[in-house]
Parts: C-alpha cells; structure tokens; sequence
C-alpha cells in the first residue's frame, strides 16, 4: 500500500460516514474506512468518489491501511457491538495505537475499557461527539478523554473537523480515561432540561396565552435574538412553524404527545443521585418523558379533580416577556446544576476538569449551543472555584432581574393547572439554594428519632443523639457508633 490513513472510521451508519466524510475533507488527513458490510463501505466511498478515503474490506485491511500510532474512531452502536470492535482492534494494533470510541457509551463502560484496553498498552479515548448527523459533517463538538498522551496525535485531527466557535475549535481534552463520555452525559442531561423548559414556555404561551403554534414560533424567532439565543430555540421556531401537509393542522398538533428517549438522561440523573449532586431540572425533564408515555393512566385521568383558577392575561406583550424571563431563570438553574454534576464527578474520579473550557467547546457545534456559554465560561474561567453559577455577577443579575417574572409564572401556571415541572423545580432549587434555613433540621430530628441516626448542633461541634424513648436527654456520640 502506498500511501497510508492517518486515521481510520469503523461503523459507517450514518454518524460514522458523516464522521469520516468530515475528516475526509480536511486538509491533511486520509481516512481509512470499514464497516461490517462491506456493501455500506462501497457505497460511501462510491458516492463520494472525491473524499481521500482507503476503503478496507476486512478489519485486517483496515489495520494495515492505518499509519503509526494507529487511530482508530469506533463508530458502532453503543454496548456489546462496541466491546466487539474493541476487541478486534486491540488483538491486532500496537503498543502506542490509539482506540476511539465515538459512541454515546455510559462512562463507567469507558472506564472499564480504558482498563482493559491500557492493561495491553493501548490507548483508549471515549470521545464524546454531539451535533448531531449534520454536526458529524459540518463540525461536531467533541469531549475526548483518555490520555494526555493520546491527545497529542488525536488533538490535532479532532481540532480539524469540530465546529468553529469564535475562531476556537470545540474540543478540548476534557480528563482521562471516561471524563469525556461523563462530560457529554452531562450535556446530554441539560439538553433534556433545555428542551423541557422550552416545552414548559409553549405550553404556557398556548394554553394560558391562547397562541398559535405559528405565532409562538415568532415569539421564538424573537427570543432568539437576545439573551436566550441558541439552537434548541431557533429548532423549536422551525418545528412550530410547520404544518402537517396531510391535513393542514399545525405539525406539533398530529404529533404523539409521548417523548421517547435514548438513556443518556437517565444515566445523568442516576450518575448525580450517586454523587449526591441536586440536578434536580434535569430530572424533571427525563421525568416528564416518563408521565407523558405513560399512556394508560393519563387516559384514565381526566376525571381527577381540577381545582383551577383562570389566568388572566391583561399584558399580553407583559406575558410573554415574563414566560421569557421564566425560561432564562430555570435554563441558568439547569446549567448550573449540570455543572455543579461535572464538578462533583470530577472529584470522585479524579478527573482534572476545566469547567471554564467545558462552556467553551459547547458554544458550538453541540446541541446545546448557545450564546449564553460564553458567559458560562467567562465565569469559570474568572473562578474556576465558583461555588455556583448562579453567584457569578452576570448571572446573579440576569436572576435578579428575571426572578418576580419567575414566580409569577411558576404561580400562575400552577394556579391554571398547566404542568411546570421544570419550571417550579427549577425555582424551588433556587428558594433551597438561597434558604438561610431549611426543614432538613426537622428530617434530621425524625431520623434521630426513628434510627438514632444522630445529628449535629448548630452551636455546639460533635454529633449528638437524644433519648427519645428515655428522659429525652441529649449524649453526645460518634456517627460510627451508630
Ligand atoms: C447530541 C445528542 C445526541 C442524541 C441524543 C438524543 O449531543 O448530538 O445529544 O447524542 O440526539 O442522545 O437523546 P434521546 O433520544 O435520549 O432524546
């Protein structure tokens, strides 16, 4: 073989071959190509005579096409087909080759992996890749792990086909081993909370604002304008917009009003509960997923009592402007407590995260872009020790002016009976966040009480259990002792 590929693609649905079409037009690279069929290989590289593809038909084809250290993007289905493509890889590459999985895997998977695949003197990277099929080939976001050591040969290749964001490539080594695939499970999270969100504010502006599909997409051309500008907002203007050709209704009126999803939000949320990590927007959003599909028991609910009162919209220029200000407030919460989540997996897997470039290389090319990350990674980068997002003086501003607007729609929706779970959660986090007390003195009691699980003084240092069933006295005593 002459000339060899400085990285290779195996899996080429369509992620894969968007991928490898994508690393096929930069400059510089050569892209080998394999897939399990061989008749989708042909085919890519039929219908894209140009591309500098070197198409293997056997994965030993593949292996040998690549130069050294061989790079390698797996592009295969989450789960056992990716631990098949591991496998076939690691028996035949090198000491120094360098595996990549592309795949939204879980990171503990990665993790296990990385193990398996180091222990044989290997590298292996869980690159997180979010963009979608059309950010696959134009510029995805990428979140590579793995080590630093693989990152000086997968760097440079990664940077020529991400997204472009303010003249900076949207990838960054995010950590070794699984930090990557953690970080786009954490995007993965607050994509849910986005589009919840924006779910609550249509249904609101419908149902108590009395709009049309089509006038709310105007609202939300509008908003796009401003501070909430993103893609999920501009996407969501182009889903209202449409109208369903077969019977002229508005599209978002003959669609199945049950969400499915895919598993990454569930992971977020079940990875925070471990970490003891409040997201408790996100889960609202993989929650309301669930009630919407749980179609036997809505259908058997709508004699349950209501209870509503009407709201009442005198302004209605006033009412949007306060839904508006609702979803900026709960969309600062929701990131805040994603980022909150990379933190404290930072900390428990000892990844060295930079909160700061994690903003950065999803100002593009992700799904959750937004213009509203560079504020995100100003206030990192002015502290990276930032307790919250929400104590960082932009935000706190953009609160303090959306905060009454907040309430009153949480109140109102709640009132009209209008479901806003992210929304309220979103505030109720807010009011914890901000509590100079909360009720957990009195579940500290209770636990005291039932299980002697001790508590402690807010005057006094020690831990401390009272005799409930005895004269009620107060001893002090060791959490191991209980
Ligand atoms: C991305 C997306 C992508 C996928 C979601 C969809 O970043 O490009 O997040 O990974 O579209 O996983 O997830 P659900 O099917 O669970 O909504």
């Amino acid at each position: 073989m002459s000339e060899k590929a400085n990285i290779g693609v195996v899996g080429l649905a369509v992620m894969g071959s968007n991928l490898a079409r994508n690393l096929a037009s930069r400059e510089g690279n050569k892209v080998a190509v394999y897939n399990r069929s061989v008749e989708r290989t042909n085919l890519l590289v039929a219908e894209h005579p140009e591309a500098n593809f070197i198409a293997a038909e056997t994965i030993d084809d593949f292996v040998a096409s690549l130069q050294k250290p061989r790079t390698a993007i797996i592009m295969v289905q989450a789960g056992a087909g990716t631990d098949a493509v591991i496998n076939q890889l690691a028996e035949r590459f090198e000491e120094g080759d360098i595996i990549v999985d592309g795949g939204n895997a879980l990171f503990t998977d990665t993790l296990r992996r990385e193990k398996e695949v180091s222990a044989k003197g290997l590298h292996f990277v869980g690159a997180g890749i979010s963009g979608g099929e059309e950010g696959a080939l134009k510029g995805p976001s990428i979140m590579p792990g793995g080590s630093a050591e693989s990152y000086k040969t997968l760097g440079p290749i990664l940077s020529s086909i991400a997204a472009i964001a303010e003249g900076e490539p949207c990838v960054t080594h995010v950590g070794t081993d699984g930090a990557g695939h953690f970080v786009k499970m954490i995007h993965n999270g607050i994509e849910y909370a986005d589009m919840q969100l924006i779910a609550e504010a249509y249904d609101i502006l419908r149902q108590a604002g009395s709009f049309s599909p089509s006038e709310i997409a105007d609202i939300f051309s509008e908003w796009n304008k401003g501070e909430l500008e993103s893609y999920l907002i501009e996407i969501t203007a182009e889903v209202l917009k449409q109208v369903d050709a077969k019977t002229g209704k508005p599209f978002v009126d003959i669609v199945l009003d049950q969400a499915g999803s895919k598993g990454t939000g569930v992971w977020t949320v079940q990875t925070a509960l471990n970490l003891g990590t409040p997201v408790s927007g996100i889960a609202e959003a993989v929650f309301a997923r669930s009630l919407s599909s749980q179609a036997a028991q809505r259908n058997g609910a709508p004699q349950l009592a209501t209870g509503t009162t009407a709201w009442k919209i005198e302004d209605k220029k006033a009412f949007v402007e306060d839904v508006r200000k609702a979803l900026y407030a709960s969309k600062i919460v929701a990131y805040a407590q994603g980022f909150d989540a990379i933190r404290a997996g930072a900390k428990e897997y000892n990844w060295n995260i930079n909160l700061g470039n994690v903003a950065k290389i999803w100002r593009g090319g992700c799904i959750i872009r937004a213009q509203f990350l560079n504020r995100i990674s100003d206030a990192y980068g002015k502290n990276e020790n930032l307790l919250s997002l929400l104590f960082d003086e932009y935000f706190q501003k953009a609160i303090d002016s959306s905060v009454s607007s907040w309430r009153s729609v949480v109140a109102h929706s709640s009132l009209a009976g209008i479901p806003n779970p992210a929304f309220a959660s979103s505030l109720s986090y807010f009011d914890g966040l901000r509590a100079e007390r909360l009720p957990a003195a009195l579940v500290q009691g209770q636990r005291d009480f039932f299980g002697a699980h001790t508590y402690k003084r807010v005057d006094l240092d020690g831990v401390f259990h009272t005799l409930w069933s005895g004269d009620r006295s107060e001893i002090e005593t060791t959490p191991s002792s209980h």
